[in-house]
């Protein structure tokens, strides 16, 4: 088992020596929602967007958390873990019941679960599926259900595939852990936000940059048609960065390798992630 620095409950200590209720509401309902934030060289990414929307995860499923306190967490565990690259994994759940039941009790207290894994950015290229978007109706929650996700990208991963692309009734959402973009040799074009898409930090950051850099976007309704017209495409996430995706294995398409948009966008999170 993995010995990895962590906290349960505000009380450190190695991931191996964490005992865990099986009552926890995150392990009989996935009644939890979490956070991924990386580090790189010592340097945490976007640490603040992190623990904001972990702050609207929570609300927005009224698990009511000491947010300050989550933050220094997050800190001691970047800061004390003796690695200089990787990521938390931050959980709150909404806690413990007594009996397994839907309707939890009113004064149940938060349950808190974070640890530090050491990890390398390096790029990646990827090779993806599409296929129908399962899940739920408010993915912009970042839920620990996860099961629509987990089908489809373990389907994907049985026909090789390190990814996938969802799409809702022909309408791209995003990937199973990442957000979508795509380029002609014009414009870059990514879903826009809404409750089928969780609103990405990295997506984030690079919308940020592209503007200040004067760079083409457009944020909308697109279709798989779109992505078959496209000459580049990558996915997005706080541990791929920008991934370049060189096939998806059930589209037809002209996606181009390197194409100078996609290289623009992979030098900006380099910038952000090494600089
Ligand atoms: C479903 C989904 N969409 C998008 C993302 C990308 O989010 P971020 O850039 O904040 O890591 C993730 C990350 O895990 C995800 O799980």
């Amino acid at each position: 088992m993995n010995n990895s620095y962590a906290v349960y409950n505000g009380k450190f200590s190695s991931l191996q020596d964490i005992k865990i209720s099986p009552l926890s509401r995150a392990y009989t309902f996935s009644d939890s929602v979490y956070e991924v934030i990386p580090f790189c060289k010592s340097k945490i990414i976007a640490f603040d967007s992190h623990i904001s929307r972990l702050k609207k995860s929570c609300k927005a499923i009224h698990i009511s958390t000491d947010i300050q306190k989550v933050s220094k967490e997050v800190l001691e565990l970047i800061n004390n873990c003796g690695h200089d690259s990787g990521y938390v994994y931050f959980q709150i759940s909404r806690g413990i019941d007594p009996i397994r039941s839907h309707m939890f009790e009113d004064n149940i207290e938060a349950e808190t679960f974070g640890y530090v894994n050491e990890f390398f950015f390096r790029p990646q290229n990827l090779k993806v599926m599409i296929c129908d978007d399962l899940r739920w109706q408010r993915c912009d929650i970042k839920s620990t259900s996860l099961l629509g996700n987990i089908i489809s990208m373990n389907s994907a991963k049985s026909e090789g595939c390190d990814e996938v692309i969802m799409h809702k009734n022909n309408i791209l959402t995003e990937g199973g852990a990442s957000n979508i973009f795509f380029s002609d040799d014009e414009c870059i074009y990514t879903p826009e936000l809404s409750k089928n898409i969780l609103p990405g930090i990295t997506r984030d950051i690079l919308l940020q940059e592209l503007s200040k850099l004067g760079i083409g976007f457009k944020e909308g309704v697109y279709k798989i048609n779109d992505l078959k017209c496209a000459k580049s495409a990558w996915l997005t996430s706080s541990t791929k960065g920008v991934a370049e995706i060189t096939e998806i294995i059930n589209l037809d398409t002209n996606l181009t390798k390197d194409h100078f948009l996609f290289k623009k966008c992979s030098e900006i999170m380099s910038d952000i992630y090494f600089s």
